[in-house]
């Protein structure tokens, strides 16, 4: 694991962990220059100005402008190199890029269970391959915890009730180690795993391989049928005594308050789990709440299925970006066409 020449720093193995190391150097690098420089500076006039006799008195200083400025302007400059080349770096890691692979992560105490969207499921191990950008999707049903992959130089905290995200693309096949970053009890040193970074074509199989489990979205819409959701929102999500909820995803919601927002996970699971928080503009409050009765994973089954649901789906058999919604579609038969 080991491949640096420099002792204790970790395996590089994402395309930000280069970036990374290059801005730590050179912080490193900046404090090591100027501790040099300080004590330098220190110990020679220590021995220049050393009093030499007992009553010498020292000639008066008035001061330097010159010294003043140059001393200011110097650090200032650094300090802001620090800044702008930190700032883009941290938008660069915490802004994920369009078409990345999501998968769905939540953490609890100890285990790190991990959901890909084709319905493998792993603990403590996260498999990934190499050269696609991954995006996760992670919440925890506890208490705070953290995803931290040192070889990837990534690390965000997964927090309860919201939906945080870390984005990377591996660019070395190997095995990683993933720890729990944040101390959440008795065994938060035992809270570690592995990522397995494997070759594209070796990551196709291994996701193919078993297959036996339904995808997030597929298990998504057998609870959606279960716990009653369809009665109000639709078999597809075309909505009813409660609002549409095909095409929801990422689309503007206007809210009974006159305010709006733009639909994402956290907004979906406050509306499964605290249905009165944000009332959606035209409906009143009579969904009940599902806290507690619906875990972490099943909340995000039920997002991956709203996610899937398609604003219009004149020919659901056919090919489309989103295979779940096709056979959503395809296997549930219409219920009253009411428009
Ligand atoms: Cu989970 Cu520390």
């Amino acid at each position: 694991m080991q491949s640096s020449w420099i002792p204790f720093v970790p395996d590089s193995a994402s395309t930000v962990s280069g970036k990374v190391d290059a801005l730590y150097f050179y912080l490193s690098g900046v404090t090591v220059f100027f501790t040099l420089l300080i004590s330098g500076v220190l110990i020679f006039f220590v021995i220049k100005y050393r009093r030499r006799t007992p009553y010498e008195i020292p000639r008066p200083i008035a001061g330097s402008h010159k010294l003043e400025i140059l001393w200011s302007v110097i650090p200032f400059i650094i300090a802001m190199s620090i800044f702008a080349w930190g700032a883009q770096l941290y938008f660069e890691q915490s802004r994920p890029p369009r078409n990345t692979n999501e998968i769905y992560v939540v953490g609890k105490q100890w285990m790190w269970k991990v959901q890909h969207t084709t319905g493998q499921r792993e603990i403590n191990e996260l498999h990934v391959p190499v050269g696609r950008k991954i995006k996760l999707i992670m919440t925890a049903e506890d208490t705070i915890h953290d995803f931290f992959v040192p070889a990837f130089r990534i690390k965000a905290d997964v927090v309860p009730g919201r939906y945080t995200t870390e984005w990377f693309e591996a660019t070395k096949p190997g095995t990683y180690h993933l720890f729990c970053a944040e101390y959440c009890g008795m065994n938060h040193s035992g809270m570690i795993g592995s990522v397995i970074v494997m070759e594209a074509t070796d990551f196709d199989n291994w996701l193919s391989g078993n297959s036996s489990q339904l995808s997030p979205a597929l298990a998504g819409q057998q609870l959606f049928q279960s716990l009653g959701c369809v009665s109000c929102h639709g078999a597809n999500g075309e909505g009813g005594r409660g609002p549409v909820l095909a095409g929801l995803f990422g689309r503007q919601v206007f809210l009974n308050t006159g305010q709006s927002l733009r639909a994402d996970e956290a907004y979906i699971r406050e509306s499964i789990v605290n249905p009165q928080a944000k009332l959606v503009s035209g409906f009143g409050p009579i969904m009940p709440t599902f806290q507690g009765q619906v875990s972490e994973e099943q909340l995000l089954q039920i997002i991956a299925f709203i996610k899937s649901l398609q604003l219009v789906n004149p020919q659901p058999a056919t090919s489309g970006p989103r295979p779940a919604a096709n056979i959503a579609a395809a296997t549930v038969t219409p219920t009253l066409a009411t428009r």
